[in-house]
Parts: structure tokens; sequence; C-alpha cells
């Protein structure tokens, strides 16, 4: 997720750029960068890392300029660096190009180009839309070579365009990506990822829809479709204040960051899955194709939220394509006595990406020569160059401590992962298109499990007085539990033990009265029957049972207090449903003991510490 601003109108537009990029850093810190007009030549400064290195190099610079455009990066495709910064600009440096999203095809986008004689200067995707502009913008104006470009396009984007030739001119695009378009005054307009950058200077906005196209100029503004269709829009006014606006009008960015994992599954999915072939396409694994065909064992590596992840990724690897996988906490894999096997790979998951456990047990895979690969969502990261090879997870920040869409976004790619391997082994095509079907289906039947948030809130704050919770579940659900335990512990503070259900009379039973909610996580899999029967023996003991289950169970209610139900799904996709009504129960009952949600005490959001 990365932030774009555009500004035209009377004023000088760098204070204002900079203004709103500063309320869009949480979008992305890996760069920023500017494209004004400087005595009506195109100028653009950028810089790699924080906003504040933009701001101290543009110290030094004074550029009187009525319009321009900004952006704040959270890289995709391209390390974070200064050539790699936005604007980018065309061969001449007359166009440039500020822009939120993923350009699929931008490798076969970006031969085509250069076959036409276009030179490149970076290494992103993005800039392959100043070139296609270039190549359109010698005969029409700018909104029409804009329209002509983005024909060629696949993938998302929310972008802006200003040109030389046409200095009066912003051309607004979005498919997939946030623009709004901010109205200060009869001539003075902002175009934005997001409200926050719009807000210290008006109220009055109007939001794109999905492919429209905002042609603005000192004279006012045109929306209109990106196939030519006219679109009417009517301003609206803002009620937000500055901090609602930054977490999308939710209380927390816990809560927003969940309420975006409908998005997060689409974003992971975005230019990977081939139904009709039954494929997957993983560009950070092409280099390694051939060795993952070799491959006897896998080793997974990592900790928290992430580790449980593994684990369900284990699961899916092992059923899927027969290779034994175990997985292990980072912290505890990296003393490991007897030499791994050789015709093994060791796949890292991590959010940040400079985790130091799962860093040193790369590491140490990496002294043995094996095979590392990384789940990483922050491009350029420490565990991302250390691997040899790995999937970014392409969410945008996760900012709340308590990691929930990465954790869902680590599920699909791992199921990914686990269908490429499959592949490249005997898993039939008919078997992988019917997951692939299902995974582009769970954007939806996620959005069926949060749209029952207020039904979870209710039953936080019936077990608002509970002490200690016991969270349990067979096979996949096992680590689902796992993870409810761990957002219930780290939100909330609340005492909270993860249990494979199975294990319950061998111990746990004996905490079990009234005063233990048991929170089961018990889809209609292949362990149904038998994680019933040990809700049985907990009902048996006046547990008070919270069922996650499957829509439409009806013999849940027998034995349930509350029931949260989800979907029907395939049993190795249940995890990503399952998941979200146990971080919900945690962050409203977090909510209801006024805990700092998106700050926990006493943790970070990336323990780069041992
Ligand atoms: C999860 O909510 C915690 N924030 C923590 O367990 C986290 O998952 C763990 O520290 C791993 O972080 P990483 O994914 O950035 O490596």
């Amino acid at each position: 997720m990365c932030g774009i601003i555009g500004y035209i109108g009377n004023k000088q537009a760098l204070p204002i750029i900079l203004e709103g990029l500063k309320r869009m850093e949480y979008r992305g810190y890996d760069s920023a960068g500017v494209a004004l007009f400087n005595q009506e030549k195109l100028e653009v400064i950028k810089k790699q890392g924080k906003f504040i290195n933009l701001q101290n190099e543009l110290k030094s610079r004074s550029i009187t300029s009525s319009s321009g455009l900004g952006h704040i990066r959270w890289a995709t495709h391209g390390e974070p660096s200064d050539l790699n910064a936005h604007p980018h600009t065309d061969c001449q440096n007359k166009i440039a190009v500020v822009h939120n999203g993923i350009i699929e095809n931008y490798q076969e986008l970006k031969r085509w180009l250069a076959s036409q004689g276009h030179q490149f200067k970076t290494k992103t995707d993005s800039e392959v839309i100043a070139h296609l502009i270039e190549e359109r913008n010698k005969t029409v104006p700018l909104e029409e070579a804009v329209r002509g470009a983005l024909n060629h396009v696949k993938g998302a984007y929310g972008l802006a365009v200003i040109s030389e030739k046409e200095p009066d001119k912003i051309v607004a695009a979005r498919l997939g990506s946030p623009v709004v378009l901010g109205i200060i005054s009869q001539g003075e307009y902002l175009i934005a990822s997001d409200v926050a950058a719009i807000l210290p200077f008006t109220r009055e906005v109007i939001f794109l829809e999905e492919s429209e196209m905002a042609i603005i100029t000192k004279q006012g503004y045109k929306i209109n479709k990106l196939n030519g269709a006219v679109s009417c829009h009517q301003p609206q006014q803002i009620e937000w204040d500055l901090d609602e606006a930054e977490k999308g009008g939710y209380d927390h960015f816990m809560l927003k960051e969940i309420m975006e994992e409908p998005e997060t599954i689409k974003a992971s999915l975005r230019g990977r899955v081939v139904l009709e072939e039954g494929g997957v396409k993983l560009g950070g694994l092409i280099d390694v194709l051939e060795q993952l065909k070799k491959i006897e064992r896998i080793y997974i590596v990592a900790c928290g939220t992430a580790h449980y992840a593994g684990r369900i990724g284990s699961y899916l690897i092992e059923n899927l394509t027969g290779i034994p996988t175990e997985v292990e906490y980072a912290s505890e894999f990296r003393y490991r006595e007897k030499p791994l096997d050789k015709k093994s790979v060791v796949l890292a998951i991590s959010q940040s990406g400079e985790t130091a456990d799962t860093l040193a047990a790369i590491r140490l895979a990496n002294q043995q020569d094996l095979l590392t690969l990384g789940i990483v969502n922050a491009v350029g990261s420490s565990i991302a160059r250390e691997t040899k090879a790995g999937v970014y997870n392409h969410i945008g920040p996760e900012i709340a401590v308590a990691s929930t869409k990465a954790f869902v976004s680590q599920l699909v790619v791992v199921t990914l992962i686990a269908i490429l391997l499959g592949r490249q082994r005997n898993m039939p095509k008919a078997k992988a298109q019917e997951i692939i079907k299902e995974l582009l289906k769970l954007p939806d039947k996620i959005e069926d499990v949060l749209n029952q948030k207020e039904k979870i809130e209710e039953i936080a704050k019936v077990y608002e007085s509970a002490n200690d919770f016991i969270f349990i579940g067979r096979k996949l659900s096992y680590p689902v539990a796992l993870e409810g335990a761990l957002k219930m512990k780290e939100i909330s503070y609340v005492h909270a033990e993860g249990y494979p259900a199975g294990e319950l009379k061998h111990g746990p039973l004996a905490l079990i009265d009234q005063t233990w909610p048991v929170v089961a996580v018990i889809p209609q899999d292949s362990v149904y029957d038998k994680t019933f029967s040990n809700l049985e023996e907990a009902k048996a003991r006046q547990g008070q049972i919270i069922a996650i289950a499957t829509a439409n169970d009806e013999e849940i209610k027998r034995i349930a207090d509350r029931i949260v139900y989800v979907p029907k799904t395939l049993e190795i996709l249940y995890p990503i449903l399952t998941v979200v009504p146990l971080q919900l129960l945690a962050y409203y009952l977090a909510k209801i003991k006024g805990r700092d949600i998106d700050q926990p005490r006493n943790l970070a959001k990336s323990v780069t510490v041992e």
C-alpha cells in the first residue's frame, strides 16, 4: 500500500503535497518523492527511507510550482532505493507518474516498450506506466494518453500523472486502489489515496469509483469512466477527524486491518493463479523451481503468529504434496544439533522480515548450504534479502502490533506454494482447480464472517470478567486455537491457553469449570465428531462453550452456549475463515477492558532482538 497525492491550484504546491504525504506516512515508509514544475520544467526529487529524508533534501531547494505530485512508498516490486522511489518518469523526463498498486503484466509491457526504444531507469513495475503514456502522448492530450496506456495494463492502480506539455493538468485513475478528489475551492484541487491527506485542506471530497478517471485543471474537474462514458458524482462531506481518517474510520488499526482481510486475500492472490491451467505463478520462486522439484523435506521456521501460520502450512504441504514438513519455533530451530537434511528447504515466514530469531534460523540454514525461502511482507527486509527466493505478501504495511491480515495472507501464500509444489509432483489439475476456485471465493466468505462483528462483540461482553480462556481445535484447527489464544493474551492481557482438543482429557480438563470459557474451533471437517466429543467432556464440567462452526451446523447447537458460524469451505482452507472470529473476540475483549490495542504493553511490532 503506497500513498499518492497531487495538487493543482493557486498556492505553492510543495508545502501542501508534503503535508499530505506526512498524513499518509502510515501507508509506507520505504521512500518518498515529489514531482513539480520548476520554471515550467518538470523536476523530480525523491529519497529512500522515511519521509523525513525527503523533507531534509527539499530544505535546500526552493521550487515555486502551483501543481505537482507526491508519493510515499511501500515497495512491492524493486527494493527500496532513491531510484525505485516514485514519481517515475518517461524517457524524456517530461511525464511523471505516482502509482499505488501492482502491474501484473509489467514484464511483458516492459519488453514491448524496450522494443520500441524506451530506456528504463528502475526495476519497478510502476515505471512502465510513464513510458506507455509517453508512447501515446506524442499525438493525443494527456488524458487520452493515460486512457490508452491503461487499456494495456493488468493489475491494480490508483495513480496520478502530470506532463510538462500540459503543466496545468493532473490526470488520475483508479482500478483496485483508492483515489479521492478533494475540492478545496473553485480552481483548487487535491487528489490522493486517502482522505487523511486531504482533511487538513478540505472536507469536500469525491471518491473515484472503479475504472474511473479524473481530469483536473484550474478551470475545474471532470470524472469519467476509463471507457469514455461520463460519470456523475456529488461531492460529499467527510465527518472524520484526522486520527479516524488514518484508521479508515475505525477506532484502531487492528480493527481496520481485520476489516481489510477480504482485500488482503485478493492482494495475496493477484496475478498468481491461472484457474484454467490449475496453475500457480510465483515470480519470486522462478529461479528455484528446478530445485523445488527435488526437495524431500521442508522445515518451516517462524515466531508467534507467523509460526502458527507455518503449522497450518505444514498440514497443507504434507496433504497436497506428500513432502514431510517440520515446523519449529525459529528461536528453537537455531539450536538444533543434528545437521539438516541436505535435500531440504527451510521456509521462513515473517511479516516484518526482521525478526531476529527467524533471521538466525535462516542464517543457520544458509551456513549448511540449504535452499532458503521466505514468505515476507516487507520488501527488501533482511529475511527477504538473506533467503535465496521467496514470495511477498503484497498487503501493505501492518501497523497494529497484533498480526491479523498478515496471518490471513500467510495462509493464502502457503496454500499457493503447496499447490505449486503439488503440481510439480502428482497433484491432478482438477484438484488444483478446486482449491483455486475456492480461494477466489474466500474474499466474499470472509466478508460474511466480518459482518458478524457486532455479535462477536456481544460475546466478548458476556465473558468480560473471565480470567482464563482455553482455545481448542484438532488438526488444522489446532494452530488456529493457538493463534486465538495468542491474540487474547497479547491485546486483552487475559490468560488464554491453546490446546489440541484431543489433549483436553490428558490434564487441562481439570481446569474446566463454569469460570473457564472453552473456545472450540470446530468446522465440519474430518475430525468434527472427535472434537465434538471433547466438547461433551468440557460441557459435563460446566464449561462454557463458544464454538466457531460451519454455517447450518444444527448439531453444534446441542452443546455450544454461543456460536459464530463461518461459511462452508474446503477443509484445508477453514483456518482462513475460523481465525477471524478469534481475532475479533480478542479485539472486542481488549476494547471493553480499555487496553492499548494497537500498541499493547511490553510488545513490539518487530522483535529484532533475541
Ligand atoms: C503476533 O500478533 C505478534 N505481533 C508476534 O507474535 C509476531 O507474529 C511475531 O513477533 C513474528 O513477527 P514477524 O511475522 O514479523 O516475524
